[in-house]
């Protein structure tokens, strides 16, 4: 098949993470053409007001959605998605997958408690707290909300080691109190080696990267097919800090050089 007639997906977050959400994608389709916005003007999600990020993320993706062929989109951001998911959807006519804190599959997997390990917003959401309700009743669950611990993945994907004392520091409330952690916040599988290195072997780390990828296998109906000079776009809302250190780690993931978001007025 050839690169026109593949799908045509956009994945989008606040800054890096959802390049996390893009690489369990990319491994099970490799064959779509990949386009990653990420709106690096209103970073960080996890303290924007409500009001303003719904705003936001509908203003970035309805009219360009509308204006470009994409057949599926991906909320690649926990903090968006535990809000705009039922506004995008009513809007769009293209399926719409968001990304949400792994709450049920951590709840089997705990025997002793889970920590959820996401931005200030999302810990807070109405639709974490349902989703503790509904899934996770029987198991404690410990919130810890970090933008620290999202400026660290935005680091380390512009080549910066981090700082493990730091990191201990910023997960200590969890430490020894859990046995499952989910990664809340798709920034954090970009760090899942360090965090894992701070809280223990004995503490499994959940994320939602594979369900997402094969819930847009089943939404395309599509297999597994071959990749072969695919598109690979990155655009942004404002230019990212430290761009060519940031192209270099993209490159590697099959990128090519970041470019200005192209719809005015953002
Ligand atoms: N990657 C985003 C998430 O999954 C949030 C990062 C931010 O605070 O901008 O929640």
């Amino acid at each position: 098949m050839s690169q026109q007639s593949q799908p045509n997906i956009l994945i989008f977050d606040s800054g890096v993470g959802g390049l996390s959400v893009y690489q369990e994608i990319q491994a099970k389709l490799p064959q779509l053409n990949y386009t990653y916005l990420f709106d690096n003007a209103a970073y960080p999600y996890g303290e924007l007001a409500q009001d303003a990020l719904l705003q936001r993320v509908e203003h970035l993706i309805i009219p360009w959605v509308e204006q470009q062929l994409f057949d599926i989109v991906v909320i690649a951001c926990n903090t968006a998605s535990t809000l705009v998911l039922p506004s995008l959807r009513e809007k769009l006519s293209i399926p719409v997958v968001g990304v949400v804190p792994a709450i049920k599959p951590a709840s089997s997997l705990a025997n002793k408690a889970i920590g959820l390990i996401a931005t200030p917003a999302t810990v807070t959401r109405q639709y974490t707290r349902d989703l503790i309700r509904n899934f996770s009743s029987n198991k404690s669950v410990e919130l810890l909300g970090s933008t620290r611990l999202v400026d660290m993945a935005e680091e380390k994907l512009r080549g910066r080691a981090l700082n493990l004392d730091e990191l201990a520091t910023i997960l200590s409330p969890l430490k020894d109190q859990i046995d499952v952690a989910v990664l809340g916040c798709t920034h954090f599988p970009l760090i899942k080696e360090e965090i894992q290195n701070v809280l223990g072997e004995a503490v499994t780390l959940v994320d939602s990267g594979q369900a997402i990828a094969r819930r847009v296998q089943s939404l395309l109906g599509i297999e597994t097919g071959e990749k072969s000079g695919q598109a690979h776009t990155i655009f942004s809302s404002a230019p990212p800090w430290e761009e060519g250190a940031l192209n270099e780690k993209l490159r590697e993931l099959g990128f090519t050089p970041i470019r200005p978001f192209p719809l005015q007025d953002v």
